[in-house]
């Protein structure tokens, strides 16, 4: 709890104990996010606001999204395309998608013109919680995307979607119901329980994203998704039945199945 409190004066408060600081470490000390006090996280050099209450973003994702900006940057230096369209599906807070169009100094030197992350990149973000919506566009404008490199849609998962994209990303609602009772009790009792489950088994949004995703994917375009440690099998034979043919699991920085590319 010290080093959260100290953390919260530095992040926050800028060293200076205010009343507010004061009502913040009673919001820490009753069990709150420490990055829903601070009101805002990093995720990849990029300032995403928390104002709305999404997901905490993770280190978990911010692993893998790392690792397919490094993919993307090897393949676009490949690709002529003008623009690479990209799907940040299930978006929370939006951070998959600004991270990939914005840059790192967008939240460390706040410069107007940013070196992007991936250059020509355009992000459609779909959520279907209207108050996340919101939040998008708040982090949209606090990263400095220009209005012409990203989306905004209300869809419940592909219902809205049309076209096709290069790249799909998706953290879809997968903790299983079951294992409800190993969640700390901070996440369960201040994060959105939409966010967090999916189903008894956790596969019931990831059923029904790879079962759309094919078609809304481009020839030669890469789906990314996060799962539960303990689902790979399942996903793996979910892909088999949906006529899936190249598909590459990989582990998180803790060692334990945490994504595919597909
Ligand atoms: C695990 S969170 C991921 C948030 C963010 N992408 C991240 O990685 O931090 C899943 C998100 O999916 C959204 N969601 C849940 N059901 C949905 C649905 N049927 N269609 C679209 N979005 C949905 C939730 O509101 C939540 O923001």
């Amino acid at each position: 709890m010290k080093k959260e409190v100290e953390w919260l004066l530095k992040e926050k408060y800028h060293g200076k104990p205010t009343i507010q600081f004061r009502e913040d470490t009673k919001r820490l000390k009753k069990g709150e996010p420490l990055d829903y006090v601070i009101g805002f996280t990093e995720f990849l050099g990029c300032k995403i606001d928390l104002s709305k209450k999404p997901l905490i973003p993770r280190p978990e994702t911010e692993y893998w999204v790392q690792e397919a900006i490094k993919k993307m940057k090897s393949r676009t230096s490949q690709f002529l395309s003008p623009s690479i369209k990209v799907l940040d599906i299930f978006a929370g807070s939006g951070c998959i998608g600004i991270s990939i169009v914005a840059g790192s100094e967008s939240f460390l030197q706040s410069k107007n013109s940013l070196p992007r992350h991936i250059k020509h990149a355009k992000v459609t973000f779909a959520e279907k919680d209207k108050n996340l919506l919101q939040q998008i566009q708040i982090n949209c404008r606090a990263n400095k995307i220009p209005k012409k490199s990203y989306d905004i849609v209300d869809s419940d998962i592909f219902s809205n979607i049309k076209g096709r994209y290069d790249y799909i990303f998706a953290n879809p609602p997968y903790i299983p119901e079951v294992k409800k009772n190993k969640i700390q009790k901070s996440v369960l009792r201040y994060e959105p329980v939409s966010a967090l489950f999916g189903g008894k088994d956790g596969l019931l949004y990831i059923k029904k994203f790879l079962s759309g995703a094919k078609h809304f994917l481009n020839p030669g375009g890469e789906i990314y998704m996060e799962f539960d440690s303990t689902q790979k099998k399942k996903i793996e034979k979910l892909l088999r039945a949906l006529a899936y043919k190249n598909f590459v699991f990989h582990k998180d920085q803790y060692g334990k199945w945490r994504y595919v590319v597909i």
